[in-house]
């Protein structure tokens, strides 16, 4: 046998000429170490961002100011629980289980997005979320229906149209208070007022200083550069913003004609490192109500698992041929059938 064949066969060699042909890698072919790690990181940080981001708005359901914003705004929480849901999946097929990722959530290991470290002080907050916060995120997203982990990213196809209903609800929610009466004008501006700034630190550091963005380009995890996506929220938001009658919070935001782009003014990265940092107004609340959630929900997981444990242990013990039988044993009950 020569050297070449096992060579061009060597699993680095496929997994590089599936990456150049852009083919989805999948969860039993082999891929570095590194790439594996990677994607742990980033769809647990995502999966975490969508339940805990969960709380903000949820603190508005009961006081949601008619029948239908009730409605519409449970629905897109729950939403946002079958987002985590998706994700944490997708995590569990690189080999990670839920209960770990969110130990590591509790314990203050893994993160999830800053944004829902700020408070949602009025009901206006419920749209600038999904007008900002929501848009934000299907800016960062799209892109990664694409990406070359084939779980995450058709994982991401589902969460991207769904999100583009949430961003649509907020828009609409704005528009409403914006031509309401002068006081809820006056609350839509303040919500967008607070939300604007920390909406374009979601897309992380400026490129040249974000710790993982090359090699994940590279590996065509990430499409496009922090920068090249937030200035593509910019260019998108400046015209709904006038459309709502509202004005975006920054004297330097103007169209710059050469760049065929808005230009916009300097971010506070400062007030980003200290919310990061556990310091925002929410961190501390957000966890001890998560944590609380997980801590009251044991007894649902107990007899999910118990139940599952069960019918396990009982299919395992038949043949095909007896399942078949059992199944046509309309209602009598598994026990006797066994
Ligand atoms: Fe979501
Ligand atoms: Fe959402």
């Amino acid at each position: 046998m020569t050297t070449t064949v096992p060579d061009a066969q060597a699993p680095e060699a496929v997994f590089d000429a599936a990456l150049a042909a852009d083919e989805r890698i999948e969860p039993r072919d082999w891929m570095p170490d590194a790439y594996r790690a990677t994607l742990v990181r980033q769809i647990a940080q995502h999966a975490h961002s969508e339940i805990i981001g969960m709380q903000p708005e949820a603190n508005w359901i009961t006081r949601a100011p008619s029948l239908r914003r009730k409605a519409i705004l449970m629905a897109k929480v729950q939403d946002e629980a079958g987002h985590g849901l998706y994700l944490y999946s997708a995590a569990e097929t690189l080999g990670t289980g839920r209960e770990e990722l969110l130990d590591k959530l509790h314990s203050g290991r893994q993160r999830y997005s800053s944004i829902f470290n700020y408070p949602t002080l009025t009901w206006a907050d419920v749209g600038a979320i999904g007008w900002l916060v929501d848009g934000a995120a299907i800016t960062n997203q799209v892109p990664l229906c694409r990406c070359s982990y084939g779980p995450y990213a058709r994982a991401m196809i589902r969460i991207c149209k769904e999100e583009s209903f949430h961003q649509r609800q907020g828009y609409e929610l704005l528009l409403a208070l914006s031509r309401g009466t002068e006081a809820q004008h006056a609350m839509a501006q303040d919500a967008v007022n607070r939300w604007w700034w920390p909406s374009l630190m979601m897309f992380g550091p400026p490129d040249d200083a974000s710790a993982h963005s090359a090699q994940s380009m590279a590996w065509k995890i990430k499409r496009h550069s922090n920068d090249e996506l937030r200035q593509r929220f910019v260019d998108i938001c400046v015209p709904q913003a006038e459309s709502l009658g509202l004005t975006l919070p920054d004297p330097d935001l103007r169209w710059n004609e050469q760049r065929g782009h808005h230009d916009f003014g300097a971010i506070d990265w400062d007030e980003f490192h200290e919310v990061l940092r556990g310091n925002g107004p929410c961190n501390e609340q957000r966890i001890e109500r998560r944590r609380r959630a997980h801590e009251e929900g044991a007894w649902v997981r107990e007899a999910a698992a118990a139940y599952a444990a069960k019918h396990d242990g009982h299919h395992g013990t038949h043949d095909k041929h007896a399942e078949h039988t059992e199944h046509d044993n309309h209602g009598k009950p598994e026990e006797a059938a066994a």
